[in-house]
């Protein structure tokens, strides 16, 4: 596995592979979920690149950013084992110069939700994906749905910039418990992450309402609110694919979404039906 830690060196990389290239962007810390991506894009292309960069554009003020997991040498055991042929492990001055050009999240889709509760959030993942898709040019670049809107709007900032790229969404990783795989499930105790599994049952809930035939968005909610109870919730919502708000389920096309407070660590899951 070559090491790349600038655009430079990750480009020189590339120039002695041929064939496809398969992209898993992340910001390290890497568990399962990072696995199946990581495995997804090396069954479907012949080079696989991973990048490691903890971004800090898309950390606002008084986000976890100093204390964002880092575990460089299991990150790159894990990747050495995965078959990557490219690691990118940029800092943040391989990445970001002064007074630069940035992208900005769409006004609407990008400031509900997630964008709301994190304005500017979305600017940094859109600039740094951009960045990377830049450096990189994948055929493929695989994103996880558990972040379901960065995924969305990636793929509309993909679209939008007429970027020949195809984004491949994969499903969520969850513990044999339910709870979703994430780099934040450090910073719960025993008994917060007990609490945590709220977010999943409730979205357990959801999909059981929905296959005995209740779409009602209202009355979904109001049954998850109940199973979430009493964490800090900050949304519980139901949307489509393009994050339009949903008052009936649509099967084939609906993102059901929670996003709560556990102690003092956000999580988020949701579900596709
Ligand atoms: P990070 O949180 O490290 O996640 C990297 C990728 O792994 C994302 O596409 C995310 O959706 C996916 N992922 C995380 N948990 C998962 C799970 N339980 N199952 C399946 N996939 C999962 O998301 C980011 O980094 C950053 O915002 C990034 C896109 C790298 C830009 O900085």
């Amino acid at each position: 596995m070559i090491i790349a830690r600038s655009a430079q060196e990750l480009q020189d990389a590339l120039q002695t592979m041929r064939g496809s290239i398969g992209f898993v962007p992340t910001m390290g810390a890497l568990h399962i979920g990072h696995r199946t991506l990581i495995d997804a894009a090396r069954k479907e292309n012949e080079c696989v690149v991973v990048s490691i960069f903890v971004n800090p554009t898309q950390f606002l003020a008084g986000e976890d950013l100093s204390k964002y997991p880092r575990r460089e040498e299991a990150d790159f055991k894990i990747c050495e084992l995965s078959g990557v042929d490219v690691l990118f492990y940029p800092d943040v001055s391989a990445m970001y110069g002064e007074d630069e050009v940035r992208i900005c999240a769409p006004d609407v889709r990008g400031f509900i939700l997630e964008g709301a509760s994190r304005p500017g959030h979305f600017d940094g993942v859109l600039t740094v994906v951009m960045k990377l898709l830049n450096i990189v040019r994948p055929t493929r670049a695989y994103f996880g749905k558990k972040d379901a809107q960065q995924l969305s709007l990636i793929t509309q900032m993909v679209h939008n910039f007429f970027m020949n790229i195809e984004i491949v969404p994969m499903d969520t990783v969850r513990e044999s418990d339910g709870l979703a795989l994430s780099s934040r499930n450090v910073y719960l105790s025993p008994s917060e992450r007990e609490e945590a599994l709220k977010l999943s049952a409730s979205l357990k809930r959801a999909t059981k309402m929905v296959m005995q035939g209740n779409t009602k968005s209202s009355e979904i909610k109001a049954s998850m609110e109940s199973i979430l109870s009493p964490l800090d919730v900050e949304y519980v919502t139901i949307v489509n694919r393009s994050f339009r708000f949903l008052d009936e389920v649509v099967i084939g096309d609906t993102i059901v979404l929670v996003a709560a407070r556990v102690g003092t660590t956000r999580l988020i899951d949701n579900v596709w039906m």
